[in-house]
């Protein structure tokens, strides 16, 4: 492995996360998008192993090179489960749940962000690009202006930037525009992100730009026909088959679209209908994610109790990463995917199951206010805290237009995330 690099990715999580079995791909949508690019582009990737007090080596996987960062289970605590997760990510999801404001994270979240930094600096070479991710690691682009004026420093955020009145509900705001500052180019998912942004820096500070981030189409396979015969059989050969694939977060909306499938099922609206819910652990320590999950969980077994039959429920539901090729056989097989999140940065899944739909078939319920939206125009878009709106466009979703998801199709393809990585990285 070599010592020190041209181009240095920096996110909380590195690509792969240790478990208790092993290696496994790390969870979410920045570590799907990145890994491609880094894979394609020679570099280092500076980040958390995923287990608090692991102290692990840096080490080479698929091509790039590993910078493990070391957090103590204090540092998991109060910087990842408290300032990253139960302050920042409610206050920039605005206001889902109520953000806390506590001194001790902040600090934690200050000498965290210095060690980043630091393990940045000594795997960068002289004028080397360093490419710092999302709201875990905003204070790094400052950081980094100090201990390395050499480098040109990228910052994206990749989680929704939210309007000037909820941001300035931070104590530590001015800290955090200073970490901004440091970047010489920041991005955002959408051109509103950009604005709320800019609406509290006006003219000053760094150069600001929308960079809708996508998907790596090769990542995810379609599957084979007779792949999804088998799966739509193993769900008793249903005539409509509907498919949700998120973080178990309470941002995604997960219980308000199963009601609405609650509400289809009981009006006799929808009828032999499969449902699949995947929920992939997420923060599972943190309050309001167990809550989350005790509700969807509760409506699972209600639905499923008041609409199943003996070997046939009406939610398939499993609590579990799947493996990239039946998540390709998912997609592939779904006439109707459910993306309702109440906010999301992106959402990739949606683009996810998009790609899998090069011949018009299938249909996407979204809601208006993921990133995507923005430019899946021809999906059904629903608002997601109006069960009857998503009700509708699950209706309309079913009796679904092939030209749409065709329009869509070719959207994506053309947008990929080589091109994301590339009209970042081209304009710092
Ligand atoms: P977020 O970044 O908030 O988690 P995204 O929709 O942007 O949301 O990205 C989620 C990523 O995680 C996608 O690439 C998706 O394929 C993957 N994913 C989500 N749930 C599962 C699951 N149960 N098994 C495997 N991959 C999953
Ligand atoms: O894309 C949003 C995001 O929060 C990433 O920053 C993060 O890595 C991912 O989702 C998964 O969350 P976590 O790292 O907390 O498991």
């Amino acid at each position: 492995m070599s010592g020190v690099s041209d181009f240095v990715v920096v996110a909380n999580r590195l690509p792969v996360d240790r478990t208790d079995t092993g290696w496994g791909t790390s969870p979410g949508g920045l570590v799907a998008a990145l890994a491609p690019v880094l894979r394609a582009r020679s570099g280092s990737w500076v980040g958390w192993p995923g287990e608090a007090g692991a102290r692990i080596e840096p080490f080479t996987s698929e091509g790039i090179d590993l910078h493990p960062v070391y957090l103590d289970e204090c540092d998991f605590q109060n910087f990842y489960e408290g300032m990253a997760n139960s302050t920042l990510w409610p206050l920039y999801h605005d206001l889902i749940v109520a953000p806390r404001y506590d001194n001790l994270w902040w600090e934690a979240y200050r000498d965290v962000n210095e060690r980043f930094a630091h393990a940045t600096a000594a795997a960068a070479a002289r004028n080397a690009v360093v490419w710092v991710q999302d709201y875990q690691l905003q204070l790094v682009p400052g950081i980094l202006r100090r201990l390395r004026p050499d480098l040109t420093v990228g910052f994206f955020l990749h989680i929704p930037f939210p309007s000037p009145d909820l941001f300035r509900q931070l104590p530590w705001r001015n800290e955090v525009m200073e970490g901004f500052a440091g970047a010489d180019l920041v991005g955002f998912q959408r051109a509103e992100d950009e604005r709320n942004y800019r609406a509290l820096v006006g003219d000053a500070g760094p150069r600001t730009g929308a960079f809708p981030i996508s998907i790596d189409p090769a990542a995810i396979p379609r599957g084979g026909q007779g792949d999804v015969e088998k799966l739509r059989a193993s769900l008793g050969n249903p005539v409509t088959m509907m498919l949700g694939v998120d973080r178990l977060d309470y941002t995604k909306g997960i219980l308000h679209r199963l009601l609405a499938v609650e509400n289809l099922l009981e009006k006799g609206l929808l009828s032999d209908v499969a449902v699949v819910q995947l929920a992939i652990p997420s923060r599972e320590r943190i309050d309001q994610y167990k809550q989350t999950r005790r509700e969807v969980e509760e409506a699972v077994g209600r639905i499923n109790g008041r609409f199943g039959r003996v070997g046939s429920p009406v939610v398939h539901y499993l609590h579990r990463a799947v493996p990239k090729r039946d998540l390709g056989a998912l997609y592939t097989a779904a006439d109707v995917m459910l993306v309702t999140p109440f906010k999301d940065g992106m959402n990739l899944v949606a683009k996810e199951y998009v790609s899998c739909h090069p011949d018009g078939d299938g249909a996407l319920v979204l809601s208006e206010f993921a990133g995507a939206a923005a430019e899946l125009r021809d999906a059904y878009l629903c608002n997601p805290f109006d069960v009857s709106s998503i009700e509708q466009a699950i209706i309309d979703a079913v009796a679904g237009d092939p030209a749409r998801m065709r329009a869509m199709h070719r959207w994506v393809a053309q947008h990929d995330v080589a091109r994301w990585a590339a009209c970042f990285l081209d304009e710092l």
